[in-house]
C-alpha cells in the first residue's frame, strides 16, 4: 500500500502510446470524481527535470549504463519526496508514465546483464513499488516509427534503434509475467479509443 493513495504506472516501449493514455486515463478518473496527479519520469519534480535533460539528450554514448543507473535513480528519489509521495499521503490516484521498470529494463538489460544493480539500489534508496502497472504492448517497428516521428532533442534512447525496441519489448512482457500480481498487458497496436477503454476499464475495477 501506498498511503491513503493509489499509485499506477505506465510502461512499454517508446511510441507505444503511454503519454497519451496517460492524458486519457486522468481526464476520465477525473470525470468520475477521483483525485489524480498526472507525472512522467525521468521527471516530475524540478530537480527531476533537470536530471532528464542530462540523460535524454546528446550521443548514446555519453553515459555508461551504470553511470545512467545512479542519474535515473536520483532522479526517481527527488521526484517521489517531492511529488509522487505527498500526493499518495494526500490520498490522490497517482498516474506515472514510466517508473523503475523502465531502469530494470533499459539500464538492466540494454548493455549487459545489470538488473541486480538496478534492484540492489531500488532497494536501499526507493523502496516504492506501484500498485497497479499497464505495460502498453505494440510491435517495436511501430513504436519506434512513432517516436521518431515526434522529432525532439530527447532521441538518446530512440538512437538506440529498433533493436533496443524489440529487445525492449520482450524484456517487459517478461517482466509481467514476474510481477504478475501488479501488471496488466494492453494491446496498444490499436485506436487511441479502444485502447483509452480498456484502461479506464483496467484502472477502475483496480479502484473498486
Ligand atoms: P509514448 O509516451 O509511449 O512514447 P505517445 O503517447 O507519445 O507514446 O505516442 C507517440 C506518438 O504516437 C504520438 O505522436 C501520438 O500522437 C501517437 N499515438 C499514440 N497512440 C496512438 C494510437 N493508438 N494510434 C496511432 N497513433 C498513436
Ligand atoms: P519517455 O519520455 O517516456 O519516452 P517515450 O515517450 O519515447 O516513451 O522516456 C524517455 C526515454 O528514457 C525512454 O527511451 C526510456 C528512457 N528511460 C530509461 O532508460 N530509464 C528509466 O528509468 C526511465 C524512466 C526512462
Amino acid at each position: 500500500m501506498n498511503g491513503a493513495g493509489r499509485f499506477i504506472t505506465f510502461e512499454g516501449i517508446d511510441g507505444s502510446g503511454k503519454s497519451t493514455q496517460a492524458r486519457h486515463l486522468d481526464g476520465r478518473l477525473r470525470e468520475e470524481g477521483y483525485d489524480t496527479l498526472l507525472t512522467r519520469e525521468p521527471g516530475g519534480s524540478p530537480g527531476a527535470e533537470e536530471i532528464r535533460a542530462l540523460v535524454l539528450e546528446g550521443d548514446p554514448d555519453r553515459w555508461s549504463a551504470e553511470t545512467e543507473i545512479l542519474l535515473f535513480t536520483a532522479a526517481r528519489r527527488d521526484h517521489l519526496e517531492r511529488t509522487i509521495w505527498p500526493a499518495l499521503e494526500a490520498g490522490k490516484v497517482v498516474i506515472c508514465d514510466r517508473f523503475v521498470d523502465s531502469t530494470r529494463m533499459y539500464q538492466g538489460l540494454s548493455r549487459g546483464d545489470l538488473r541486480a544493480q538496478v534492484d540492489a539500489l531500488h532497494e536501499l534508496m526507493i523502496g516504492t513499488e506501484a500498485d497497479l502497472t499497464l505495460l502498453f504492448d505494440m510491435d517495436p517497428g511501430l513504436g519506434h516509427q512513432r517516436a521518431k516521428a515526434r522529432a525532439t532533442a530527447e532521441e538518446r534512447f530512440e538512437d538506440f534503434g529498433e533493436g533496443l525496441q524489440a529487445q525492449m519489448r520482450q524484456g517487459f512482457l517478461a517482466l509481467a509475467e514476474e510481477f504478475s500480481e501488479r501488471f496488466r498487458v494492453v494491446d496498444a497496436g490499436r485506436e487511441i479509443d479502444a485502447v483509452a477503454e480498456d484502461v479506464a476499464r483496467i484502472v477502475l475495477e483496480h479502484l473498486r
